[in-house]
């Protein structure tokens, strides 16, 4: 037997039980003739005491960081207790003890804090994962899917698991594709989502699915998305949208119930996404502060009387000007007003400037456009604002998508730098009433200016009433009209968002479940008869074959565990994740195939340009 106890579980009343560890060398500490070890494995720490006898058999065979040993002894009351450690009352007093593997000293320490760089401990991830805040992480993630399947077992769900290897799902991503050796230049795609084999169950009468599943999209990298990340994806048939909705905030609320001990509101609050875009400037608010944004004049309408021709350029060619009002923040000195315009003409932010106006506390206002700016005008601005003295006005003007997500964007880093987003604290909504479609300029059609893309996938239901808006209205947007006027910009869908603290945690939809509306979706996104045929035949033909009225969702894995951890990465919570540029480091993939392989799987290699 390896170990009678774990590192993690010796307690004072265990004092003069024989025992047996086995861990990781952590730490050696010599005093005199005696040597203190610090053993850990999992489940904690055990200090290990080699007394003078033992300490002569130590020099013989020198323990170094991360040995693997097997101590046995007897567990003594500590003379000198650490408070800090869960078994800080006790050690071991080492009888014998048996080098079960020796270790190269490791590249980083690993303990709580690592002097270790990002790039080293991605290349060692699984030293890094010997530490504990990682431990913590995966202990966590493992917490969080028990959770989910309790509450979703308990509801009557059935876990099925779809494919890997299927044919492009649209999820708005690019596909990764996979060479098949048995079909000569053929591809499969690994899964964006299971949406299209969740909604054939369905129409195989498995009428609550649920899967935790790996899905994989080719897009740009950022703190919160991994190429492979991890989906709680469920379906439910029979069911509007009001019936997901319940079910999914009621196993949100039971998920941090158990793992945080936290109760969430019932029910959660919901918002429409107009209601959204309006007061937030985006559709995943953060509500654990208000500093909603002032929407002073939009697409060149004016809202407030006080920006009414102000001779100021800037502000009456906007097409929009937006504001926001910090509490408490008219003291912030020249600098860090001058601070906050350069944070604002960043690149990724992209504005020309910032005007302000101060609300000092005895009343007065000044403002960074004094010229342009009367005493009444000021006056009005501060009424409309609702600011109140004391209260710093940030302005923002330009063209409305840019000039809102600026404003967005600059109200989160207010939040931020008043320290107004606790990570304690939980804050969920759910966005609902979302367009059925976006707007591309990227793409067209013939005889278009611009396309229309669905919002979430080409499966998402338009609002019965907005279903003969879609239906009897051409989708082409026509040269000399403004996409924003055309019919298809109203329509509605049935589609929703759970978002926590600003993030997008889940996102789902009524689905459309007849053969002739799906048919309709597809021209309507610009796809031939043949083309939807073509990649969606299977699921066109499903839907001949009595397919139940149905919805779901799906909820980001990793993103959960991310804020119920209190990260704003969700690599922390992936035992193996890639590098931002998609990288798995430890393994040094991806890789190139040898000639062999390649010839195997039919491919010749094209030289591209940037090779030459
Ligand atoms: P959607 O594309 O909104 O919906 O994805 C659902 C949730 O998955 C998370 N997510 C990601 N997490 C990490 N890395 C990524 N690259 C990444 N992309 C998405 C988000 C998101 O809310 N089939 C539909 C669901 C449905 O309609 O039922 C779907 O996949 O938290």
């Amino acid at each position: 037997m390896y170990r009678t106890h774990t590192c993690g579980e010796l307690r004072l009343s265990d004092t003069g039980k024989k025992v047996r560890l086995a861990g990781w060398v952590q730490r050696i500490r010599k005093f005199g003739k005696m040597t203190f070890v610090d053993l850990r494995d999992r489940y904690g720490i055990t200090q290990l005491v080699f007394a003078e006898a033992i300490n002569q058999r130590l020099d013989q065979h020198p323990l170094n960081r991360e040995y693997v040993i097997q101590a046995e002894g007897r567990v003594v009351e500590r003379s000198n207790k650490n408070p800090h450690l869960p078994t800080g009352d006790i050690e071991l007093l080492v009888e014998q003890f048996e080098v079960l593997n020796e270790a190269k000293t490791p590249p980083f320490t690993i303990e709580e804090e690592t002097d270790g760089g990002d790039d080293l401990r991605m290349k060692y991830r699984f030293l890094d994962l010997r530490r504990p805040p990682l431990q913590r992480n995966l202990w966590l993630r493992y917490q969080v899917a028990r959770a989910v399947r309790e509450y979703l077992d308990e509801q009557g769900f059935m876990d099925i698991e779809t494919p890997f290897l299927i044919k492009s799902t649209p999820e708005g991503a690019r596909d990764f594709v996979v060479p098949s050796r048995m079909n000569p230049h053929q591809f499969y795609a690994l899964p964006q989502s299971p949406q299209t084999f969740k909604q054939l169950l369905m129409v195989s009468g498995f009428d609550r699915y649920y899967q935790i599943v790996r899905c994989f999209r080719d897009e740009d990298l950022r703190a919160d998305r991994q190429p492979e990340f991890t989906q709680i994806d469920c379906e439910m048939s029979f069911v509007e949208q009001e019936d997901v909705l319940h079910i999914f905030e009621g196993m949100m609320r039971h998920v941090f119930r158990r793992v945080k001990g936290i109760d969430l509101p019932n029910p959660f609050p919901r918002m429409s996404w107009e209601e959204a875009m309006w007061n937030y400037g985006n559709d995943k608010p953060d509500l654990r502060f208000e500093m909603l944004l002032q929407n002073l004049k939009v697409r060149h309408k004016l809202y407030c009387e006080a920006l009414h021709q102000t001779g100021f350029g800037v502000l009456d060619q906007a097409e929009t000007v937006m504001a926001i009002v910090v509490p408490g923040a008219a003291t912030y000195t020249r600098k860090q007003v001058d601070e906050l315009t350069e944070w604002v003409k960043r690149p990724q932010i992209g504005m020309q400037g910032l005007l302000y106006v101060r609300c000092l506390a005895d009343g007065s206002l000044k403002s960074s456009a004094d010229k342009y700016f009367t005493p009444d005008r000021l006056a009005q601005l501060q009424q409309f604002c609702q600011a109140h003295p004391g209260d710093l006005i940030l302005i923002l003007a330009g063209k409305e998508d840019k000039t809102r997500k600026a404003a967005a964007e600059l109200r989160l880093e207010m939040g931020n730098r008043l320290g107004l987003r606790s990570k304690e604290e939980f804050k969920p909504l759910w966005v609902i009433d979302f367009p059925l479609f976006e707007y591309s300029e990227e793409e067209s059609l013939p005889g278009s200016v611009g396309r229309w893309v669905a919002r979430h996938h080409p499966f998402t239901a338009p609002k019965p009433e907005h279903i003969a808006q879609m239906v009897e209205n051409s989708p082409l947007i026509l040269p000399g009209t403004d996409y924003q006027d055309h019919p298809y910009a109203k329509i509605k869908a049935n589609a929703y968002d759970m978002v926590i603290n600003g993030q997008e945690i889940g996102g789902g939809s009524i689905r459309i479940y007849q053969r002739d509306l799906q048919e309709k979706m597809f021209t309507a996104l610009g796809l031939s008869a043949e083309e939807a045929r073509q990649k969606f035949g299977f699921l066109l033909g499903a839907f001949e074959y009595g397919a139940p009225p149905h919805g779901g969702i799906a909820f980001g894995f990793d993103r959960l565990c991310a804020i119920l951890g209190g990260s704003d990465t969700i690599r922390d919570f992936i035992a193996f994740p890639k590098n931002n540029a998609g990288r798995d480091v430890m393994l040094d993939a991806p890789s190139p195939l040898d000639e062999a392989q390649l010839k195997e799987l039919h491919i010749c290699l094209r030289k591209d340009q940037h090779e030459n």
